[in-house]
C-alpha cells in the first residue's frame, strides 16, 4: 500500500478506478480553470457562480479565455452539451445541465443539447426502444432545469439526421480511422457504428455557424471522459473552416459505493441514484453509501474524515449544500470530526426528498413544448 499510483481509466466508453484529476488533466494536455478565470466569468455575469463553478466540480478547460475576450468585444458564443440514454438520469447529470442553464442567462446565449439514441446502441447494446424512450425521458429531465424556450434547441440523433447529417458528411471525411482507434482505443471487434458516431457529436459544435454561415464560437461543458471527442473535432475545426470550440470539464461524480464515476450502466444499481427512483429507494441507497469516515465514533472524532472521497459529501457538493457557506462549514466540520457520517446522511436526506419533488413538478411542464424544440430539417440543402 502507500507510494504506489493507482490505476484509472477514463475514456468516453470506460471510466474506472479512483480517478486522479490532476494527473488526468495533464495527461489530456487542458488548462487549468484558474481563481482568475473564474473571478472574470463572475464579474462579466455581474452574479455569484453557480456550484458547479464555485465548488470545484468544473476544474478544467480549453480556450475558455479566448472565448470571453471574444465575448467582451461583442462575439456572443452558443452552448452545446448532451447525454447519450441509456437508464434514467441519476442527480450528477443534472449538475452541468445547470451550468449551462446558469451560462445561457448570464450571458443571453442559445443553448444547443444532443441527445445521443443512437450511441448506447452502439457502444452497450441497448435497445433501439431503450434508447428512444430514455432519450426521451431524459430530455425531459434536462429541459427543466430551466432553459429558456426560445433560446434552446435539441438535436434527437435519429430524428435530427437530416439537420446533422450534411455536417457529419463533412467531418467524417476528415477523420483517419487510425485518429479514431487511438484516441478511443478501439478494439477490432468494434462495430463501425461507434467509428463515425465521433462524427455525429463533433456536428452540433458546427452546427449555428454552418446555418448562419459566419464563424460563432462554441463553449461546450462537459465531464473531462468527453474530452477525446472534441480533441478531434477540435483537430478538424479549422479545416472545415469553423471555429475551435472552447471546452469547460467536469469531474465525474463518485458512484455511492466508492468507485469510478456515477455511470448509469454496468455497475450495480446501488452505485446509482436515478431521478426516477422512488424516496424509500434513495433512502436505502444513501443509508448503504459509501463515506470518507473512519471504522469507529472515536477514531472519527479524534482523526476527522476523508471528504474528497465521500460520495455524501460529492452530493453535497452538487447542490445540496444551499450556499458555498453551508458548503465550507460541512467540509470543515467533517475533517475535523465535529460532524459523523450517520448524522452527515440524515441531514441529506429530505433535502434530496425536496429536489425530486421539484424536479418531478419541472419535468411535467416541459413537455407541451419539449418536442417543438426538436431539429428535423437542415438550414440547407448543403
Ligand atoms: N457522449 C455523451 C454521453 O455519453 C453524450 C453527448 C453528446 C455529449 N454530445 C455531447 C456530452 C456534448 C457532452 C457534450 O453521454
Amino acid at each position: 500500500m502507500g507510494e504506489q499510483k493507482e490505476e484509472f481509466v477514463v475514456t468516453p466508453y470506460e471510466v474506472r478506478g479512483r480517478i486522479d484529476y490532476e494527473r488526468l488533466r495533464i495527461q489530456f494536455g487542458t488548462q487549468e480553470l484558474t481563481s482568475e478565470l473564474l473571478a472574470r466569468i463572475r464579474s462579466i455575469a455581474g452574479s455569484e457562480l453557480p456550484p458547479g463553478l464555485a465548488r470545484g466540480i468544473y476544474y478544467s478547460h480549453r480556450d475558455l479565455g479566448q472565448l470571453l475576450d471574444l465575448y467582451e468585444k461583442g462575439t456572443p458564443f452558443f452552448l452545446y452539451s448532451g447525454r447519450g440514454p441509456s437508464g434514467p438520469l441519476h442527480v450528477s447529470h443534472l449538475v452541468s445541465f445547470e451550468l449551462c442553464r446558469w451560462i445561457q442567462e448570464k450571458f443571453r446565449v442559445p443553448m444547443y443539447i444532443q441527445i445521443t439514441d443512437d450511441e448506447k446502441f452502439w457502444a452497450r447494446g441497448l435497445s433501439r426502444e431503450e434508447t428512444v424512450r430514455w432519450g426521451l425521458e431524459n430530455l425531459y429531465d434536462i429541459l427543466s432545469v430551466g432553459f429558456d424556450p426560445e433560446r434552446t434547441h435539441v438535436f434527437f440523433d435519429s430524428r435530427s439526421i437530416a439537420a446533422l447529417y450534411p455536417l457529419a458528411i463533412r467531418i467524417a471525411q476528415k477523420i483517419p480511422y487510425s485518429t479514431v482507434k487511438a484516441v478511443f482505443g478501439f478494439p477490432p471487434s468494434t462495430n463501425i457504428g461507434l467509428v463515425f458516431y465521433t462524427a455525429l457529436q463533433t456536428a452540433p459544435s458546427f452546427y449555428p455557424s454552418w446555418a448562419e454561415g459566419r464563424s460563432i464560437p462554441c463553449l461546450i461543458p462537459c465531464g473531462i471522459d468527453q474530452d477525446p471527442h472534441f480533441r478531434v473535432t477540435r483537430d478538424i475545426a479549422e479545416g472545415l473552416g469553423y471555429p475551435k470550440p472552447a471546452l469547460l470539464h467536469s469531474r465525474m461524480v463518485p458512484g455511492l459505493l466508492g468507485e469510478g464515476a456515477m455511470s448509469t450502466t454496468g455497475h450495480r444499481d446501488d452505485n446509482v441514484l436515478f431521478l426516477n427512483d422512488p424516496i424509500p429507494v434513495v433512502r436505502r441507497k444513501i443509508r448503504h453509501a459509501f463515506t470518507g469516515g473512519r471504522s469507529t465514533v472515536e477514531e472519527q472524532r479524534r482523526e476527522g474524515a476523508t471528504p474528497e472521497i465521500c460520495s455524501i459529501w460529492a452530493l453535497w457538493r452538487t447542490r445540496f449544500a444551499e450556499t458555498d457557506e453551508e458548503f465550507r462549514t460541512l467540509t470543515e466540520n467533517c475533517r475535523s470530526g465535529a460532524l459523523l457520517c450517520g448524522d452527515c446522511k440524515s441531514a441529506l436526506l429530505p433535502k434530496i426528498e425536496a429536489f425530486y419533488e421539484r424536479q418531478r413538478a419541472a419535468r411535467e411542464s416541459v413537455r407541451d413544448w419539449a418536442e417543438s424544440r426538436i431539429i428535423t430539417t437542415p438550414p440547407r440543402p448543403l
